[in-house]
Formats: C-alpha cells, structure tokens, sequence
C-alpha cells in the first residue's frame, strides 16, 4: 500500500513507538544500518510504485546512498535556504503534491539467535517525513525531523535476508511548524540502527536528584519502566543498583520491581558547567539471579531553582556566557559527526562560553552528553518554528489552532523524554518565533508534567505566560538596561539570541558583558551563531569557497543571511571568537596602581575558586621583557575579589623611553579535560606610558636634490627619489635603489568594503550621501626648502566631497621630506557643512598605499595578532607580531571589510632587500592585503577575490565600529566614526637590512 499520511492532518505517526529515555546498555546488540542504501529519487510521492516497497524487487539499477547524509548534497534535488519563507504557497496544513521524494532500501541479515529477541529500530533523524516498510509489510510512519522515532520491528524481521524500505518525504503537513532559518534539507540525515536485547529490558529511566536545604547531601531519585512485563512473571526479577565515583562504589543495592528507589547520598560531588561532576549509575535487571538487562548511565547531581527572580544551579547564582548552535557541516550540510560535535563543545569550552542553546531542535543525544561530560549549560529546543506568518496576517494562525495542537504536544514530548537525564539540560525550550497560542500553553503543561526539576522557556511568550524566564532576542544595550533596571513580569531575563554575528563583528559585546554584570535579574545570553552554514564548493580553477543562499538558483532566498557564525563554515576560528572568549573570561583583572603594581582580581565563575589558576605576569616594552613573575589567587570564591601587590614600584616603569607593557595572563595550573596544558583563560594588559620620548634627529648633512619641471616635483639624494605631481598635489611614488617601492599614495579614504552589518544603512550611505563615490579636487600644491636644503616640506590642499553634496571635507596634506629620505606626513580634514546635511557614519578616515608587490612580510606593534574594531578589539593585546601579508587578511565567506590592526605604533613592511617603516607618536589603525578594497567590496565569493598588483596599505586615523545591525543593534554611539575634524601624523622610512 502506498499511504498519504504526509498530507493528512490528523496522522502524526502510525506505530511509532512512545518517545523515552536514551539508555546506553551493555546488553543492547547494536546492528548499524548506517551505509550504503539502494536510492531512487522521485519528484512527487505520486510517482512511488508498488513493486518499490516490495522486498522482491530487483533494485540493483538504483542509486547508492550514504546514510546518513542529506540527499541534496548527494545531488538529489535542489538546495535552497530561507529565514522564513516557505517554499509554497500557505495551504496549511496542506503541502504540495510535487514534493520530493526518496525511497531507501536495504537488504541486512539477521541471526538466528536473535529471533525471538526484541528489534527496535532507531532513526535518530529523517527529514521530513516517512513510511517503513519491512519484508512486505508496512510498518509504520512518522514525522518530525529532527527527533528519535523508534519502531518494533520484533514481529517482522526473519532469520536471514531481511528488507528495509523506507520512504522519506521532503514535505508534510509539520513543514509549516520546521520553518527555522536554515537549509531546506531532507533525508535520513542521522544514523539508523537495530537494537536487539532481551524482550523483557530496561525500557524507560528517570534520575532525579535533590538537594537538602543547606544543598549538602541528595536524594537520588530513580524510576523504571520495563518493556513488556505484562508477558512476564516478575516475581523472580529484581534490579541491582549502583553508583560509583571514579571506581569508588558509593551505594550499591538491590531492590524488588515494585519498590521505590530512594537513595540519601551524602554530600554528593556536584555536578555544573564549570565541575562537571559525573557519577557512573549501574542498573542491572536479573531474572532469578541471572543478569537479563544492564543501563549505564552518567548522574550529575544538580538543582536548578528561582529563588527572588534569579536562577540559580546548586544554590550559586549562574550567568550564562552562550552561543545558539546549529548542526552544520560545510561538506555534509545537516549530518554532523561525533568529532564535529566534540569539537564544537571543546571550542567553546576553550573560549570561555559555558551554555548552549540547541538553536531550534533537539540535537543527537551524544551532543547532551559531551555537554555532561565537558561541562556546559544547555537551552535544549524543540523542533518547532512557523516563523513564515510572521509575513501574513495572522502570525497565530497554526500555534493558536487546536487542530495543530497534537503536533505541539507531540514535540513537546520528544523533547523531553530522550533526555530527561541530562544534567547539563537545565532549560526546555518550547520552539523559536512561533508568536504564542492555545498550543504552547498545552505543550508546556505536558513537559512540565514530565519533568518538573527544569526551566521552562520560550522567548514567544512575551509575557511569561508558561515560562520561567522572561526571554529576549537581540535587545539592544538600552532596552538590556531598561530590563534589568525595571523588574518588568518579575522573572529572570537572558538574551536567548543577541550579538548577531554576522561576517565582521558583533562589536559592543564588552557593554553588553557590562550591563549582565550590573543586573542580578540579567543572566547573560546566546550569541547569534556558532557557525556559518556556508557549503563548500570548488570553481572551474580549483579555488575553494563557500555557497549560500541564491547560489542554487533557490528563489526566494535570504542570500549570506546564513554566514552568521564565530566559526567559518569549516569549523575555523573567526577572530570574533576570540573577542568572545576575552568578554566572556570568568576572571577580572583590574589595575588600581600600575607603576606601583597593583591590582584587583575577581572570580567571576560561578562555582569554582581560582586556586587551579596560576597568573602570570609579564612586563616588556614593546617585544622586549623586563621583567616576569607568577603568583596565585587562593580561595577566592565566586563573585569576591581581591587586591594583589606585586610591587613593582622600583622599577620605575614610566622611566623607560618607551611605554611599558604588564600582561597578566591567568592560567590552568593543572588541565582540565577539555584544554591542554596552561590553557590560558584570559589575559590583560595594562600600559604606562613613557614619560621621556625619544627625539627624532636626523644626523645627516647630505643636501636634497629638488627638480621642479613645469608640472612635477622631484625630491631625492643618492638612494631614493620622490615625485609629486605640482597639478593634483599627489605624491606619485617613491622609489628606494632605483626600485619604485610605493606607487601610489598617500590618498584620502574615507570608505571600507561595506560590512555585513551595514546592510541596513548602505543605502543611506550611497544613495544618499554617495560616500564611496568621494573624489579628491586640488586646490593649492606648495613647497618650501629649508636654506641647507636637509628637508622640504610640500603642502598639498584638496576638497574631498561625493557629486552634489554640500558637505565636504577642505584636507592637507604635509610632507616633511629629510635628507635621509624619511617623509613625515601630517593628515588633516576640516569639515564643511553648514546646513547640517550630512548624517551618516564615515566608514573609515584614512589614507591608502599602493605598494610594490614584492612585500611580502608584516611586523607591527599593536593589537594582534588577529584583527581588531573599535567597538571589539579587547582580546587582541598591543604586543610586536608578525605575519605574512597574506595572513593578514581575514577570509570571510561573503567577502568584505576585514583585517584592521588598531592601536598601532609602528609597522614594518619587508620585502627581501629592504623594510618600509612607518611610525607614529600617537596611534593608527593599518590594515594590509593582496587584495583591493574595491575587491572586498565587489567580490560575494572567496573565489572571485582576486590578488590586485599592488599591496593594498590603510594607514587609518580611525575606523568605524562593526555593531551587529544585521540583526541586532548598531554600533554603540561611543563607536560611531561621525563626519568630524580630524589630524595625525605618521614617518615612512625605507631601510635595507645592510
Ligand atoms: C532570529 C532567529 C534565528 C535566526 C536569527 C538571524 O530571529 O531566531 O533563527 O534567524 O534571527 O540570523
Ligand atoms: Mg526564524
């Protein structure tokens, strides 16, 4: 029979088994059915025949499939992303008819001996929708992507040649209620497998713990359920329970079927994010005396409470420092392996985030417990979401419809059931942008029945209706403050989503930090995404980039909306998460007296000492060390800090003719699981500046040549040669030994390859006030040389404006020529505006170099060694660094602005005869790259980056902040770069190494 149940309301499933506990049992035979699959891809269901289902037929001429593994990336069907659009018209709760089908099949053996024991089969995902079908018979359906759906197969397999056919749909009626900003995927995209164990098992457990009041000693609750005990006498049966730390057995004991299982552990390890304490539960089921069945599982003893609208885990306060995760791999789309997930968890555990939200569906149950096993917080939710009527006009529509209430109820239990025993699980999430009705109200009455020990949440329920917390996505740091000055529906606040982090930034993490720091009520947030979901692909030449949306031909589509992570698609680190990892550190350092060495620490955790920390402190000017001394913080609990004297005031540490560095770094003495070896948490750096600075003095008697022609200007001596152009006041180059080493510039810039989260304001900036259009008009060109002819100063005056603007800027440009051949540059706008016009963000104030190509190495000293913004630049401490020029550039998936140093001193550019120099008494921003800005800005792959001629040099005044408009605020005021005055000064100097 070929059934229609993906388009029939009232059917949610056929015989799929109640969801329950996730068990790890060492009497389960496992029988993977992961591999190759037969494969026949069909555009509608309508086109499946009988003879497919049917275990005789002849399947060979078929397709071979992985499983698991989405069939899109297999090249079945067609890839498409959305945020919220469905891909059809809304007929809810029907789907079209053409919708995508596959039919899997696959032969497998089974033993003898195994006949009359009991077959589960287990699919830990299928997208969307589908039908088995065993050995001829149908077995059942389910939908539901991304949740367990288990089936009895006991009664149908035989002994030898068995048949599986299974018949996966892209659509169903719940695709209305899957609607989360992702790929459409579809497929058996997590493993599948055959349990074979005893009929009689260990089929569902809950482990509960609680706390006395003084959250000392624990009740360990524990409740069983047997699978088919009705066929049994259980008169002879029995459990045997025991519960080991570290090979230590703490209780072990026998109990009748019917007992109630109540144990008085005293003074239990407490299990958190920070200590995450695991205890080995044994549960064994004999049937007279003989071991029948046996469970493994992990108890972490945990309480979560509210208590005066804060949240509290095991009695301490707790402030979630998370990210929203989506399962992603740049190759595999949705399938993601053991090891993606175990380095996920060990990348934010190594970056100081301690939660994770499961943005927006359950994830494998190995995920929850890597989570137990490292240590991190989970928001676990369900797969639930009709964001696509937010765009009609009643947004209600399905979650306040009862007929959609089965379905509600039904996520809510697959939810909760598989992993009731997960203590990092300590809030269920009821779904994502699904406005609020009727059926969360009955979803949540039905979780909290099942579980009554977790948070409820759901950030649709506005006004905390059903949930425990009041929950916010991308409020700005106003509207945070605002939260947590006022106590609005009394419950504690987290940001389930905030910090989008798309392409270049989030900046302003470090105020948000701030504002959770000052609010009991705020308890942190998830910042938007672990990763971007970009797709791998390679071009006709062999360069490797990344796809999104739009790049399938899928139309509508929401373009790079999908690059929004602090990982790049394939899984490396963008420089945004080390901003995270400093902003998150659970450990304060702060400076009271620096030339005398003093200084506050803070703990910061929430649970844990600093006494496994060992600080390091390091004092250098620039890369040169002074001085160096470790010290310890003891017994500093959570929440407390302390004053340390390192007394360093015989040092006399402003002395020195260059400002003196003292870097705090805060250590692991001893590792945890999750690091290596002195895992560094976190660093701080403190500066005292020089108060004797070095003079410049030229000790050179050479005389300049100057040559003035009709319409140019040469300056040089006997090793390099300046050219200015008397008309348009440029320099033209500057060449050293005969080499042309600068071909173009110093010229005004005042743009930057747009960012992502300048999506919003573009318009206003091009449209509008035509700031990437800004050209330079000369109005003066002078010089003068001094009498002995050691230095001439040229003045070059420009307006820079954009066509039709009343606005611009009158600038000049100052070249102090010296006999040796150093140029000291003064930089200076003045505004013009006098009717106010001009409203925008500058991007960047700065000046641009063309540079030979033949530099191919940066040192600095500054901030680095990654990339640094105004509004996100604390984790990258001023030290010296050194890159090649092409690791100076950041690869963004959608490319754009990128690879800015802030807080810089001095840069020396290498080729392999000589270094350019260039220094400042104050600080510059500088950036450098193979590429040009105009590329970063055209280009909307990596692959059509192409290298320009020239090295690409900003030696900026200062750049705009990044914020993280895409979604959420822009940037803080305090990072706004405004249409204002500006003025620096900065040397080029060309040295060979001789
Ligand atoms: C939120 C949503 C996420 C994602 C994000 C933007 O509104 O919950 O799923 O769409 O915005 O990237
Ligand atoms: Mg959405």
């Amino acid at each position: 029979m070929i059934y229609n149940n993906w388009n029939n309301q009232k059917i949610t499933e056929i015989n799929r088994l109640e969801t329950r506990s996730f068990l790890r049992k060492e009497s389960y035979k496992i029988h993977p059915l992961n591999g190759k699959w037969n494969f026949l891809f069909l555009d509608s269901p309508k086109r499946i025949k009988e003879e497919y289902l049917e275990s005789k037929f002849i399947d060979n001429l078929w397709d071979r499939i992985e499983v698991p593994s989405c069939w899109q990336l297999n090249g079945y069907g067609n890839m498409h992303y959305t945020d919220l659009f469905y891909q059809f018209p809304i007929l809810e709760p029907l789907v079209p008819l053409n919708n995508p089908t596959g039919i899997y099949r696959k032969k497998f053996i089974l033993n003898k001996s195994d006949l009359d024991k009991s077959k589960i089969i287990r699919f830990y995902g299928v997208d969307s929708a589908f039908d088995i079908y065993v050995n001829n018979n149908y077995i059942g359906y389910s939908q539901g992507s991304r949740m367990i759906s288990e089936f009895d197969l006991s009664e149908d397999l035989m002994e030898g040649d068995n048949t599986i056919v299974v018949v996966v749909y892209k659509w169903n009626n719940d695709t209305y209620i899957e609607d989360q900003d992702m790929w459409w995927l579809s497929g058996i995209y997590r493993d599948v497998e055959l349990l074979i164990e005893e009929k009689i098992n260990i089929w569902k457990l809950k482990v509960e713990t609680k706390f006395d009041e003084k959250i000392a000693d624990a009740n360990l609750h524990i409740d069983i359920e047997l699978a088919n005990k009705d066929k049994f006498d259980l008169s002879k049966f029995n459990y045997k329970i025991t519960l080991i730390d570290n090979g230590k057995i703490i209780l072990r004991k026998e109990f009748s079927i019917n007992s109630k299982i109540n144990e008085l552990i005293i003074n239990p390890k407490k299990w958190s994010a920070e200590d995450p304490n695991l205890y080995n539960l044994e549960i064994e089921l004999y049937n007279n005396k003989k071991l029948v069945d046996k469970v493994y599982e992990k108890v972490g003893f945990r309480e979560i409470k509210i208590n005066d609208g804060k949240i509290y885990v095991n009695g301490n306060n707790i402030m979630f420092r998370g990210v929203n995760r989506h399962d992603h791999n740049s190759d595999s789309g949705r399938t993601v392996s053991i090891e993606d997930m175990e380095k996920d968890i060990l990348l934010m555990k190594r970056h100081n985030i301690n939660a994770v939200r499961t943005a927006h569906y359950p994830n494998h149950p190995v995920f929850y417990e890597l989570c137990d096993k490292y240590g991190l917080y989970v928001i676990s939710e369900a797969d639930l979401e009709c964001h696509g009527f937010e765009l009609t006009s009643n947004y209600k529509r399905i979650t306040d419809d009862c007929k959609w209430e089965n379905s509600y109820i039904s996520r809510g239990k697959r939810l909760v059931n598989p992993q009731i025993n997960r203590p990092s699980i300590i809030m269920w999430s009821l779904g994502n942008e699904s406005e609020f009705g009727k059926n969360f109200i009955k979803m949540s009455e039905v979780i909290k029945k099942i579980d009554g020990t977790r948070l409820i949440h759901y950030e649709g329920d506005v006004n905390c209706q059903v949930t425990d917390v009041y929950s916010t996505m991308y409020s700005n740091h106003q509207q945070l403050i605002e939260i947590g000055e006022n106590d609005i529906l009394s419950k504690p606040h987290i940001l389930c989503e905030y910090a989008h982090a798309m392409g270049n930034g989030p900046g302003g993490l470090k105020e948000y930090m701030e504002i959770f720091n000052s609010y009991d009520r705020l308890h942190g947030g998830f910042i938007w995404e672990w990763i971007d979901h970009g797709i791998k692909a390679i071009d006709e030449n062999g360069k490797e980039y990344y796809k999104y949306g739009g790049d399938y031909n899928d139309k509508p589509h929401n373009a790079n909306f999908n690059l929004d992570g602090l990982l790049f698609p394939n899984r490396e680190i963008s420089p945004s998460l080390y901003q995270v990892k400093k902003i998150y550190e659970p450990i304060k350092i702060e400076g009271i007296d620096l030339k005398k060495g003093v200084f506050k620490v803070k703990n910061f955790y929430n649970t844990i000492s600093l006494d496994n920390i060992q600080f390091h402190c390091v004092i250098k000017l620039s890369e040169k060390l002074i001085n160096e001394m470790n010290f310890k913080v003891e017994n500093l609990l959570p929440n407390q800090e302390k004053i340390i004297n390192l007394k360093l005031e015989n040092m006399n540490l402003n002395d020195f003719i260059e400002d003196c560095y003292i870097n705090i770094y805060a250590e692991l003495e001893s590792k945890e699981i999750w690091s290596k070896n002195k895992h560094e948490i976190t660093k701080e750096q403190f500066i005292i500046e020089s108060s004797k600075k070095a003079e410049d003095i030229s000790e050179d008697n050479r005389e300049l040549n100057i040559i003035e022609s009709f319409d140019k200007l040469a300056i040089s001596n006997n090793k390099f040669e300046i050219n200015f152009d008397k008309v348009t006041g440029n320099l033209l180059n500057y060449s050293y030994d005969g080499k042309v080493i600068v071909e173009d510039g110093p010229n005004l810039n005042f743009w930057r390859a747009p960012i992502d989260n300048d999506m919003y304001v573009l318009d206003n900036m091009k449209e509008k006030h035509r700031l990437h259009l800004m050209k330079e008009y000369p109005v003066t060109f002078t010089y003068i040389k001094n009498d002995n002819k050691k230095y001439v100063e040229v003045v070059s005056d420009v307006i820079v404006g954009a066509a039709n603007n009343e606005w611009l800027y009158k600038c000049k440009y100052k070249y102090l020529v010296n006999n040796n051949g150093k140029i000291n540059f003064t930089i200076s706008g003045i505004t013009l505006d006098s009717n106010l016009s001009m409203k925008s963000m500058i991007p960047r104030i700065g000046v641009r170099f063309d540079l030979s190509n033949e530099f191919k190495e940066v040192t600095w000293l500054g901030r680095g060694p990654y990339e640094t913004y105004p509004d996100s630049k604390e984790s990258g401490i001023i030290d010296v660094y050194n890159k090649t020029i092409s690791e100076m550039t950041t690869m963004y998936p959608y490319p754009q602005e990128n690879g800015n140093r802030s807080d810089v001193k001095w840069v020396e550019l290498k080729t392999s005869d000589i270094k350019l120099i260039i220094e400042t008494n104050s600080t510059i921003d500088f950036s450098v790259h193979e590429y040009s800005q105009e590329q970063f800005e055209e280009a909307e792959h990596l692959n059509e980056l192409m290298k320009d001629e020239s090295i690409n040099l900003n030696i900026d005044y200062a750049q705009n902040g990044l914020g993280s408009n895409s979604c959420g605020p822009g940037q803080l005021e305090k990072y706004k770069l405004k249409f204002k005055n500006f003025f620096y000064k900065f040397s080029l100097e060309v040295k060979s190494y001789d």
